[in-house]
C-alpha cells in the first residue's frame, strides 16, 4: 500500500490522555493486584513496587476509578478514615473490606504519576454524596469533609480534577439503572453540586451512541458538562469467555469508531461539539469474564457466578488479536483527536488488563507494549495522510461471515519538541507480510519499532516472552521508501526522530 502524508497539514494535537487506563474494584485488580500488603514487592503505603514501575514506564497519564459497576452501590465514606467499614459489593456480588479507598487511590495515582480520575455512585448514590466527595478531595478546609480528610492526614487538598458522574446508569445490569428522563435530572442537580464545590473540576457523565439518552443528557446539563463518557467491549464474552479467533478479532476492528462518529455527531448538532470532548473511558477488545453475576436468577452459586473470574487471569487468552485490535483503537483515537480527548484501557491491571501480577512479579502482556510503542515511540501531533491501494481480505466474523477487512491501519504523526516523524502502521493480516511505501516529504534515518510474535497466538506468561517490542535500523529515509510490516504486527516506524 502506498502511504501518502502532507506533513504540513496538522490535524491536530492528541492528548496524551487517550493513553489513559481503569482500575475496578473486581476480582483481583486492586486487592492482590495493585494493592498488596505484606507481598515483599510491596512499598510502606501496601502498593506493588513493580507495578508502579511498569504503569510508570508507558506514563499512565490518568487512572479512572473505582468502577465499573461496583461504584453504583460504593459509598466512598465507608472506605476513609481510621474505621473501615466492609460492605456488600452488590454489583460484583463480594465482600468489599474498603482497605482501599480515596486516601490510597490518590496516592497511588500520585506515585505513579498520572491525574486521578473519580467515577461516582449515581446508581445508589445521591447529588449530595457526590459533591461530599469533591468536598473531601478539593476543598482547602471547608466543612466536615474537608476537615475530615485533613484529620486523616492529607493537609493538601487532592485536587482531584477529573470527576464522572455514574457508569453505564442505561443499562439493565447496572445497580439504580435509570431511565433516560431521569438521568437527565438526576447529573443536572450532581453537576450543579459538584460544580459549586469546585468550579475548575473537569465533570464528565454516563453516556452510549443512543439519541434519547444523549439528548436528554445533553439538554439538561450540557452547560456543565466538559466530557462524555461511552465504552466499548468488542467482543462479549462476559458470559462464556469463549474467544473470538485473530480473523473475527479483525472484524471487529471494522466498527471500532461507530460510537464516536456517531456521538461526535450528535454534538456537533447540538452544538456542543466545541465544548464537551469524549471520554472512551472504558474499553477493551474483550469483555470480562464474570458469568451469572448480573443474573436476577436466585440459587446460583458461587460455583457458578464466583469463582470462573479466576479464568481471567489465564494469560494464554492475551495475544496478537488483543495487541492488534487495541493499536487499531488508539490510531482511531489519534485520528479524532479533535473530539476524543480521554481514553481508558479497562482496566490495567489484571482480568483483561494489560498487567498481570502474581506474588512474585508481573507479567506484561500483549497489549502494554502497544501502549510502550504508542507512549514513548509516536508523536503527538496528527498530520493528514491518505492510502492508496488498500489490500482488503475477507474475513470470517464471529458468526462466520465474510466481511471484508482494510489490512493496514495507519496514522501519521510529528512530535511537537523534536524534529521527524513517526508513522503507527498496523498489519493485520494473519498470515502476510505487508509492504508500506512512505511517499512523504522527510529526511534523516529511519527505525522501526515493533511487536509481532511468532504468530497470530503468541502471548505472555510467567516465565515465556511470546511478544516483546523489536527495534531495527532501516537506513536512510528516501521518498518511496518501502517498509514491510511483518504479519499480525504494531509498528511505529520513526523518520530523522532524534534521540
Ligand atoms: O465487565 C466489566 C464491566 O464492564 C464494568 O464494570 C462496567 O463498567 C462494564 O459494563
Amino acid at each position: 500500500m502506498k502511504l501518502h502524508a502532507d506533513t504540513r497539514r496538522i490535524l491536530g494535537k492528541r492528548d496524551r490522555m487517550i493513553y489513559g487506563h481503569f482500575i475496578e474494584h473486581f476480582h483481583r485488580q486492586i486487592y492482590g493486584g495493585v494493592y498488596d500488603p505484606g507481598n515483599p514487592l510491596s512499598d510502606e503505603d501496601g502498593l506493588r513496587t513493580d507495578v508502579l514501575e511498569a504503569m510508570r514506564r508507558i506514563h499512565l497519564p490518568v487512572l479512572r476509578w473505582p468502577g465499573g459497576c461496583f461504584v453504583s452501590s460504593y459509598h466512598w465514606k465507608d472506605a476513609v478514615g481510621e474505621k473501615r467499614i466492609p460492605s456488600y459489593d452488590k454489583a460484583w456480588r463480594v465482600e468489599e473490606p474498603n482497605t482501599f479507598g480515596t486516601d490510597e487511590y490518590v496516592a497511588m495515582c500520585r506515585k505513579a504519576g498520572c491525574e486521578p480520575y473519580i467515577c461516582t455512585n449515581a446508581g445508589t448514590g445521591t447529588a449530595e454524596e457526590m459533591s461530599d466527595w469533591v468536598e473531601y478531595c478539593n476543598l482547602e478546609s471547608e466543612g466536615q469533609y474537608a476537615k475530615w480528610r485533613i484529620a486523616n492526614g492529607h493537609r493538601e487538598p487532592h485536587k482531584v480534577k477529573y470527576w464522572s458522574i455514574g457508569n453505564e446508569n442505561y443499562g439493565f445490569w447496572e445497580i439504580g439503572a435509570k431511565s433516560t428522563d431521569e438521568w437527565g435530572r438526576l447529573v443536572a442537580e450532581s453537576a450543579k453540586m459538584i460544580k459549586h464545590v469546585d468550579p475548575t473540576v473537569e465533570l464528565s457523565a454516563a453516556a452510549l451512541a443512543d439519541i434519547d439518552w444523549n439528548v436528554q443528557l445533553l439538554k439538561n446539563s450540557g452547560q456543565f458538562l466538559d466530557w462524555i463518557s461511552i465504552h466499548g467491549y468488542w467482543d462479549p464474552i462476559h458470559e462464556t469467555n469463549d474467544c473470538a479467533d485473530y480473523d473475527a478479532c479483525m472484524v471487529y476492528t471494522n466498527d471500532i469508531d461507530s460510537s464516536v462518529v456517531k456521538v461526535r455527531g450528535l454534538l456537533s448538532a447540538m452544538g456542543l461539539d466545541k465544548k464537551i470532548k469524549i471520554a472512551f473511558d472504558e474499553w477493551n477488545l474483550r469483555g470480562w469474564y464474570h458469568p451469572n453475576v448480573h443474573s436476577i436468577v436466585q440459587g446460583v452459586t458461587k460455583e457458578e457466578y464466583l469463582y470462573p473470574r479466576d479464568k481471567n487471569d489465564d494469560n494464554t487468552l492475551y495475544t496478537m488479536a488483543d495487541a492488534v485490535f487495541s493499536a487499531c483503537f488508539l490510531n482511531m483515537c489519534n485520528r479524532f483527536c479533535d473530539i476524543v480527548g480521554m481514553a481508558s484501557f479497562a482496566p490495567i491491571v489484571n482480568t483483561r488488563g494489560c498487567i498481570y501480577t502474581h506474588k512474585e512479579g508481573i507479567v506484561l502482556r500483549s497489549t502494554y507494549h502497544v501502549f510502550d510503542l504508542y507512549v514513548n515511540y509516536l508523536g503527538d501531533t496528527v498530520l493528514d495522510s491518505w492510502n492508496e491501494e488498500m489490500p482488503l481480505k475477507a474475513l470470517k466474523s464471529r458468526k462466520g461471515d465474510p466481511v471484508d477487512v482494510e489490512l493496514l491501519d495507519v496514522v501519521v504523526t510529528s512530535f511537537s519538541d523534536r524534529k521527524g516523524y513517526a508513522v503507527a502502521a498496523v498489519n493485520k493480516d494473519g498470515c502476510c507480510a505487508r509492504k508500506l511505501t512512505l511517499d512523504m516529504e522527510a529526511e534523516g534515518d529511519v527505525s522501526i519499532h515493533y511487536i509481532s510474535g511468532d504468530s497470530t497466538e503468541a502471548y505472555n506468561d510467567i516465565g515465556h516472552e511470546g511478544v516483546q517490542i523489536l527495534h531495527e535500523k532501516l537506513g536512510a529515509f528516501s521518498r518511496g521508501m518501502e517498509v514491510e510490516l511483518k504479519p499480525h504486527s504494531v509498528n511505529i516506524i520513526q523518520i530523522g526522530v532524534e534521540e
